[in-house]
C-alpha cells in the first residue's frame, strides 16, 4: 500500500469533498443519493454511532496484523470494495483504476454487471487477486448465462447475485438532478445487458435497468447448473432470507442495503447483521456493507459476526479524487486506521475481533 498521499489527501472525508468539488453535478447525485427521504442512508451512519467499543489495554499490541481469509483466498485487510455501477462515469480508466489499486493492496474486489469496462478488460488489469463477478439477472436467459460463462472463463472467482433490485427504487434526488448515465457511460459488459433510455412513470425514468423482476429462489438452483463458482447472495437484511440463500447453496450472503439506495425504512446493516449472523453464520460467511467508513465501522461488523466489510460510495469518491492513486490512498487510510482502532481496542489479530469487544448501544 502506499505512503505517498496524492494530493494531500489525511481522511475519507478529505477525499469525499475533493470528489464533490470534482464530479459532475449530476453524476456527484447520482453516487451519493439514497431512496426516499434518504432515512435508511442516515441510518446506516447512525447504527455506527450508537454502538460502543470496549477496549482491552496492556496487551501488547505493537504487532497488527489484519490479513484473514474470505471464502478461502487470503487477502491483507478485513474489508474488500464492492461492487459499483458506471465507475467510468469518476475517472477516465474507471473500474481498471479500482482492479489495479486494489490488487495492489492484496484486497478483494467485486465489479458489476455495470460497469464501464468489460468484465474481461478489469480481469487483464489485475490479474492475480482474488476477484468476483456482480450479476444483476437478465430477464433473458441466454443474456444471464453468457455474462456467467465469460466471468468464470475471466478468472472471477465467485459470483454476486444482487436480490435488492428486482427494480430501481425512487431516488429522489437521483430523479431530480436526472442523470443521464445512459448516455455518457458505455456498458463494458455489452449493450445486451442495459436497456435504452426509455421514460418510467412516475416520470423519471431516464436510468434503467434491465433485471429479471419476476426472479424466485430457485434461481440460484439454475445458477448453480451453470457455474461452479461459489454463489454470494447480496442485499439480504433477515435472518430468513440468509436461511433461504444458504438452503439453496449459497456460499455467503452480504448483509447490505445497497446504501441506502433501494428501500427506504429498511434497517440499517449493523442493526440486521446480528440476525443473519444467528440464522447462517455456522454455514456460511456473512459480510456487510452500507455506511462502512472507519476503522471503528470495521470492528464493529466483525465484533457481530461478518467476516469482512465492503466499501462502495468511498471507492468512487477515491476515483473522482485521484484516480488509481486516490483508490491506493483510500485503501492505505482504512487499513491503517483499522489497525489504529485493533491497537486501541488491544486485539492483534482479526481472529480476536468477537462479542466481547461491542459495548452498550446509545440510545
Ligand atoms: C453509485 C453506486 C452504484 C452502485 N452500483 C451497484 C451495482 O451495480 N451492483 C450492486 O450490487 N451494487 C451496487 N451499488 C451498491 C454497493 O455495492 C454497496 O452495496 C453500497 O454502495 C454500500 O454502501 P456505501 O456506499 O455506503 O459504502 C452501488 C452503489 C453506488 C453508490
Amino acid at each position: 500500500m502506499t505512503d505517498d498521499p496524492p494530493g494531500g489527501f489525511l481522511t475519507l472525508g478529505d477525499l469525499e469533498a475533493a470528489a464533490a468539488a470534482k464530479a459532475p453535478p449530476d453524476v456527484w447525485e447520482f453516487v451519493q443519493g439514497g431512496a426516499g427521504e434518504e432515512t435508511t442512508l442516515r441510518g446506516n451512519r447512525d447504527a455506527f454511532h450508537r454502538q460502543t467499543l470496549r477496549p482491552r489495554v496492556l496487551t501488547g499490541v505493537d504487532r497488527v496484523d489484519l490479513r484473514t481469509t474470505i471464502l478461502g483466498s487470503p487477502v491483507a485487510a478485513p474489508f474488500f470494495v464492492a461492487p459499483t455501477a458506471y465507475q467510468g462515469l469518476l475517472c477516465a480508466d474507471g473500474e481498471l483504476a479500482t482492479a489495479r489499486a486494489s490488487s495492489a493492496a492484496g484486497l478483494l474486489s467485486v465489479y458489476s454487471t455495470l460497469s464501464t469496462r468489460s468484465l474481461e478488460e478489469i480481469a487483464a488489469a489485475a490479474p492475480e487477486r482474488p476477484r468476483w463477478f456482480q450479476l444483476y439477472l437478465q430477464p433473458d436467459v441466454d443474456v444471464a448465462r453468457r455474462l456467467v460463462e465469460r466471468a468464470e472463463r475471466a478468472g472471477y472467482r465467485a459470483l454476486v447475485l444482487t436480490v435488492d433490485m428486482p427494480l430501481l427504487a425512487n431516488r429522489d434526488r437521483q430523479l431530480r438532478s436526472g442523470v443521464a448515465v445512459d448516455g455518457p457511460a458505455p456498458i463494458g459488459n455489452g449493450p445486451d445487458v442495459h436497456s435504452p433510455p426509455r421514460a418510467l412513470p412516475p416520470d423519471g425514468g431516464r436510468f434503467t435497468l434491465r433485471v429479471d423482476t419476476g426472479a424466485t429462489w430457485d434461481v440460484l438452483d439454475r445458477l448453480r447448473e451453470w457455474t461452479r463458482l461459489p454463489l454470494v447472495v447480496k442485499g439480504v437484511l433477515t435472518g430468513e432470507d440468509a436461511r433461504q440463500a444458504v438452503d439453496h447453496g449459497a456460499k455467503a450472503v452480504i448483509v447490505s442495503n445497497h446504501g441506502g439506495r433501494q428501500l427506504d425504512g429498511a434497517p440499517a446493516t449493523l442493526e440486521a447483521l446480528p440476525e443473519v449472523v444467528a440464522a447462517v453464520g455456522r454455514d456460511a460467511e456473512v459480510y456487510l456493507d452500507s455506511g462502512v467508513r472507519r476503522g471503528s465501522d470495521v470492528l464493529m461488523a466483525l465484533a457481530l459476526g461478518a467476516r469482512a466489510v465492503g466499501l462502495g460510495r468511498p471507492v468512487l469518491w477515491a476515483l473522482a479524487a485521484g484516480g488509481e492513486a486516490g483508490v491506493a490512498r483510500l485503501l492505505s487510510l482504512l487499513a491503517v486506521d483499522v489497525a489504529t482502532v485493533m491497537a486501541l481496542t488491544g486485539r492483534t489479530t482479526v481472529a480476536a475481533i468477537d462479542r466481547s469487544l461491542l459495548g452498550t448501544p446509545r440510545w
